[in-house]
This record gives structure tokens, sequence and C-alpha cells, in this order.
């Protein structure tokens, strides 16, 4: 035998799991490649939660005697205790979780421990495990996600009048308040969470009982399983059960998304933090010095969560990858579904958490903000709106006007609300007083009072029923 078809170790020749046909063991580099437990671990508890379940199915059925049902729940408590209490021994040779739960079950209990695997296997095991550790994941990230909608919707309730430039094209645009641009955050992960919530409802069924592909013989009973894991019903073909692993594909969607959404504030972090804008400034708490630069207080949090988006897309296209083209039912490319989908959540949970943090962090400098609100005849738009309220003229035309002044101002090198009525009046005779008062940020701000506006008292509402729809 060549040195790189070196059995693995003395003691995994002839696996215990299917030893009957197996004389010799795995080959080193195959145990490496084929073994999981490094990160499948992370599954123990829904892992002895789902055997339990099964377990206790089993002797309502009558398929195992009522002594060995006790017997191996007693037995799959001390397993779990040992794994929490971080002294569990786990094994390479052993493969993954469920091998490894039930080897040390068979230490523990002996003989009794051989009866758990009757009417299952791995199969719609790790499925159902899989499930399990996927709902607990999207509902951490849902009170995750609620917790920053919490952050964001006081902020913008401090800073409903805040008034700062909007943007398009990130151009000046027209004056919106600090929060309504808060809220419009508070929106996209309301909707976020909405992916995670429809997902979880798919998700919700359970493949415990599907067996290895083709269901089972015993008369086993997969309604009750299923009650007892919190699924709303048994997965209804058995090879769905054990072969689709859409339900994590649509986690990772929804973080994807939800990932995007908070590249976007944090890069608007780094925009608002640059020296260049002043908007908003983040403490000591939230940025990092520079070794060489003592002027810098750089964003690294916010910097981060924009790069971090990346991994999370690239770990729903790698089980998108995984999955496509697989014939029915189980095939082994299924066990890379899990370090993705650990990635994605947690990379999820950091990200998360530190926006949250950022956003209660952050200090809002309003009289810079201000300003630059009024910079970049902001206020056209309102110009040409009172030409059409007060003159009845066509907007098209209102346009053409708000585009003269300013040109006009743009010529004199100074704002629309400096140029004088006599002014204005050259390029249009009909303009009065009143025309002058809308070119105020804070007046074209108050003016946008239609439904989900920027208006200050639109944006206490907005921010009131958020409160009411979100937290
Ligand atoms: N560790 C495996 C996985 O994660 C468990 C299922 C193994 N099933 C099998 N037929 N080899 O996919």
């Amino acid at each position: 035998m060549s040195d790189k078809h070196q059995a693995a170790s003395p003691s995994a020749a002839a696996s215990q799991m299917w030893g009957g046909r197996f004389a010799g063991g795995p080959a080193a580099i195959m145990q490496r490649i084929n073994a999981s437990i490094d990160f499948d671990r992370r599954l123990y508890a829904q892992d002895i939660r789902g055997s339990k379940a099964h377990c206790r199915m089993l002797v309502r059925q009558n398929i195992i005697l009522p002594e060995d049902g006790e017997t191996i729940l007693a037995g799959l408590d001390a397993v779990l205790a040992e794994i929490d209490a971080g002294n569990f021994p786990f094994r390479t040779e052993l493969e993954d979780i469920h091998m490894n739960v039930e080897a040390r079950l068979a230490e523990i209990v002996g003989e009794a421990a051989g009866r758990l695997h009757t009417a299952r296997s791995r199969n719609d095991q790790v499925a159902t495990d899989f499930r399990l550790w996927v709902r607990d994941a999207m509902d951490g990230m849902d009170a995750a996600l609620q917790g920053l909608q919490a952050a964001l919707i006081e902020r913008a309730l401090q800073h409903a009048a805040t008034v700062m430039p909007g943007f398009t094209h990130l151009q000046a645009a027209q004056p919106v308040t600090f929060g309504h641009h808060l809220l419009a955050y508070v929106e996209m992960v309301g909707r976020d969470r909405g992916r995670l919530a429809d997902a979880r409802r798919r998700l919700n069924e359970s493949p415990l009982g599907s067996a290895a592909l083709a269901g089972t013989s015993f008369p086993i009973d997969r309604h009750s399983t299923a009650t007892e894991l919190g699924f709303e019903r048994p997965m209804a073909n058995s090879l769905d059960g054990v072969s689709d692993r859409d339900f994590a594909l649509e986690f990772m969607a929804a973080c994807a998304i939800a990932a995007v959404h908070l590249s976007r504030l944090a890069e608007e972090l780094v925009i608002w933090t640059s020296a260049q804008f002043r908007f908003v400034t983040l403490s000591d708490a939230f940025t990092t010095g520079s070794s060489i630069m003592p002027q810098k207080r750089n964003p690294d949090a916010a910097e981060l969560i924009r790069a971090k988006t990346g991994r999370v897309i690239g770990d729903l296209t790698a089980l998108l990858v995984v999955m496509k083209g697989l014939p029915l039912a189980y095939s082994k490319d299924m066990q890379d579904d899990k370090e993705p989908t650990f990635e994605a959540a947690d990379t999820m949970e950091l990200a998360i958490a530190a926006m949250t943090g950022m956003v209660w962090d952050l200090t809002v400098n309003e009289s810079v903000m201000k300003a630059a609100a009024g910079a970049g005849f902001t206020t056209a738009t309102d110009i040409a709106d009172w030409c059409v309220r007060a003159l009845k003229m066509p907007f098209r035309r209102a346009h053409h006007v708000a585009g003269s002044l300013v040109k006009l101002a743009e010529d004199k090198g100074c704002g629309l609300e400096d140029l004088t009525l006599d002014e204005m009046r050259t390029v249009e005779p009909g303009l009065t007083a009143e025309a002058l008062a809308v070119l105020t940020v804070d007046s074209s701000v108050d003016s946008r009072t239609s439904f989900g506006g920027t208006a200050p008292a639109r944006v206490r509402e907005a921010a009131l029923a958020a409160r009411a729809r979100f937290l």
C-alpha cells in the first residue's frame, strides 16, 4: 500500500456503522474529504432533539420497547450534557455529528442504542437537523433585524425635522429629512423580515420519516414527530424530503438581499462620515485611528459590513451551484450545504449587530447637513411647483422658469435663495415675495406632505406607524 493510500488510523478500519461489508478502513485522504464533523457539530442540539422525537415515536408505535426508549432518551440527555459542557470526545473517523452522537450513545447505554436508527436514515436525519437549525437561524436573524429597526425608528423620531440633501445620482436633488432617510431602511428591513417569514413557512415541514429515500416498512407516525419538532406537517414526498435544500437557499437569498440593504447604509455611513461630507460622526466605539495619520477616524465597521455582503452573496451562489443538476435523491454533494449556510448566518449576525450599534452611536451634525441641503439649487423644484400652483403654469413651462433661475444664480455664483425678487422677475414677471418663501430648505420639506413624503409631520407619523407595525 502506497503512503498516500494509508488507512486513516487502525481504529478506523471497518466502521462500526456499516462494518458488515467493509473489511478495510478508509484512506486518510478519504476520511479528510468525507468527514463533516468539524462543521456539522453545530447541529448537535438539533440532532439530539430530532433523535428524541424519533425515539418517543418508535415507542408509541410499538416499534421499540418502552424500556429501550427510556434508556435511549436518558443516554441522549447525557450526550447533550457532555457536548454542552465541552467534554464530548468528537472523533473524525466517525465522520459526522449523527454518527458521533450515536456511537457515544452506544458507549453510554450499550445495546439499546442500536435500536434508535430503526426506520431512519442519516439522510432524513440530516435534513431534519438542518431544517431545525436554519429555522433557529431565521428566528435569530428576525429578532436582530427587529432590533435594527428599533434603532432606526428611534433615531428617525429624533431627527424627523433634521434637514439633509436627498440625492439622486449622488447629486443633491431635493431636501429631505434625516428621519425620512432612516425610515427608508426600516421599510427595507421590514421586507427582509417578510422574506424570512415566507421562507420559514415553506421550510416548516418535517422530512423525518422519509428514511433513506423511499420511506419505511415500519408503522411510523410522521405526523407526531412533525408536531413534536414544531413543524406544521410532514413533508409529502420522501424523495423530496431527503433531497432538497431549497430552504437553505431561500434563507441565504433572504440573507443576501438583507446584506445588500446593509451594504447600502454602510456605504452611506462611509460617505457621511468623510471629511468632505461631515454629516455624521461615529464615536470612538465604532471607529479606528490610523497608525500614521493622527487626524483619521475610520469607519471600519461600516466598510466591513459593505465587504461582507460579498461573502453572503457568495454563500448563496455556492449552494446554488452545489444543488444545480443533482439527480434525486440524496448525494454527498449535499453535505457541502452547511458551511455556506453557517457562514451566511454568522456573517449576518455580526453585520446586523454592528450596524445596529452604529445607528445608535452616530451623532448628526445638523448644521452641516442643513447647509448642504440648500447647496446645489435643491429647491428648484419648489419654485417650479409654486409657478404651477400660483400662476397656473403648465409644469413643463414652470420647469423651464426654474431652470432659468438656476442659471441666473449659477452665473452670479450664489444660491437660489440669494437672488433678489427683481432679479427673479427678469425671468418670470409673475413671481412674488411668496415665491421667495418656498426657497428655504425648511419650507421645502414642510411642503412635502404627501403620504410617504418627507414633511416632518409625516415622518413622525410614519415612525410611530413603523413602531406599531414592526416592534
Ligand atoms: N454528513 C452527511 C451530510 O451532511 C449526513 C448524511 C449522510 N448520508 C449518506 N448517505 N452518506 O449530508
